[in-house]
């Protein structure tokens, strides 16, 4: 007997379109001189946020960081706090999705609910969190917020009871809860925000992707060294966990984009910026990390200058197929960085996106306004 042959129809969802905002000295490229190095400050990101908006992307999220790692560049030193700016940027703008950085060690979160709230009110219901446990002892016991090593080893526990009671706070009349973390007593916290805040959480962790699919709504996949078929695997493994939840979670990447006229001259960037990579400032970053580096290969030091964070090099169409590849994967979305965010994300808008098959209907919501 002859087998039969079916045809899956395999729908694409087009990617939502992000951007990471260039609110920390030196962005996610630990190099000297080349890339420019911007100081960061309100007129950089606004043209950003405005010009995202005006191009149709979903959304803009910017880190918290409250220490960086010296160096010659003093790589993240300088940074703009992540709730102001994007209440800012919710003042500027009208469509578009923004999402504010929370390190849960250094507030607490009746604070940051009404943060929230606030922000929800200026912006008309499109703000949302990100939150970040904290993974750099040094930024938190320079202020004495370190709440000690243990804290580490618990700190999704923490970030897991934070959620729940940042969404008691956004619904509930009064709250009271005691635990080892937390005391509320009766607390009220007005007004609520007029939707469901959505929730971002990037643990890159076991415990930090479990975290991800059992409360957030939104989560970043992959490293460096992944495909785009793994890439997709672990989008895949991230979908189970959330089912077990009876959830599902929108999974995002964070990528580094070097576009250029030619693969070749894509590539000489990429390596200009390797070879010109601040030493000091890795060496640094690695200490506080527990990294060790001390051997690094070239591949190594490719990791240390972007971060560790998955980039793509190439023209602009080997860059628009590779994003179009992580929509037939089945990832929800990219949020980029670029090397110069005063040209690169004009230069992305007018010479990549128009090259990719899987773009959005002006009909069709995006998932970062559906989770
Ligand atoms: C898109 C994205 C945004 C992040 N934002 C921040 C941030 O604002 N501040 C920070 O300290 N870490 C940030 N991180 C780091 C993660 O929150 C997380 O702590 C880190 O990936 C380590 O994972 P783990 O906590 O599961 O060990 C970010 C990571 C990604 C991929």
């Amino acid at each position: 007997m002859l087998p039969t042959l079916t045809t899956e129809v395999h729908m694409v969802r087009p990617l939502d379109l992000g951007i990471f905002l260039p609110n920390a000295k030196g962005g996610a490229i630990m190099a000297t001189g080349s890339p420019p190095q911007y100081s960061p400050n309100w007129e950089l990101n606004r043209k950003n946020a405005l010009l995202a908006e005006e191009a149709g992307f979903e959304f803009l999220l910017s880190m918290v960081k409250w220490r960086g790692f010296g160096g010659e560049t003093n790589h993240w030193d300088y940074s703009l706090e992540s709730f102001s700016l994007m209440a800012a940027c919710a003042a500027v703008t009208s469509r578009i999705q923004l999402y504010a950085s929370v390190a849960i060690p250094t507030i607490h979160p009746g604070v940051i609910a009404k943060m929230a709230s606030t922000i929800d009110d200026i912006s008309k219901g499109r703000f949302g969190v990100n939150i970040v446990s904290g993974w750099n002892k040094l930024e938190y016991s320079q202020m004495g917020l370190w709440q000690g090593d243990d804290y580490f080893k618990r700190r999704y526990e923490y970030a897991a009871e934070y959620l729940e009671l940042l969404r008691r706070l956004w619904t509930q009349d009064r709250v009271t809860h005691r635990s080892d973390f937390f005391h509320f007593d009766d607390c009220k916290s007005y007004p609520k925000p007029s939707r469901e805040i959505p929730v971002i959480c990037a643990g890159q962790s076991e415990r930090g992707i479990s975290f991800t699919a059992q409360h957030a709504d939104f989560g970043f996949l992959g490293g460096q060294d992944d495909s785009l078929a793994d890439l997709g695997r672990l989008n895949d493994k991230l979908q189970a966990s959330a089912a077990r939840f009876g959830r599902k979670v929108g999974a995002y990447v964070l990528l580094t984009v070097i576009a250029e006229e030619t693969d070749e001259a894509a590539f000489a960037k990429r390596d200009h910026y390797i070879q010109t990579s601040d030493k000091a400032a890795m060496a640094e970053w690695a200490r506080v990390a527990g990294m060790d580096f001390s051997r690094a290969t070239y591949k190594d030091l490719a990791v240390q200058t972007f971060m560790a964070i998955p980039y793509v090099a190439g023209s602009y169409s080997t860059v628009a197929r590779y994003l179009d590849g992580l929509a037939e994967n089945g990832l929800a979305g990219v949020c980029f960085i670029f090397p110069d965010y005063e040209h690169d994300l004009k230069r992305l808008i007018d010479n990549v996106l128009p090259l990719m098959k899987h773009k959005r209907p002006a009909e069709q919501p995006s998932l970062a306004l559906v989770p």
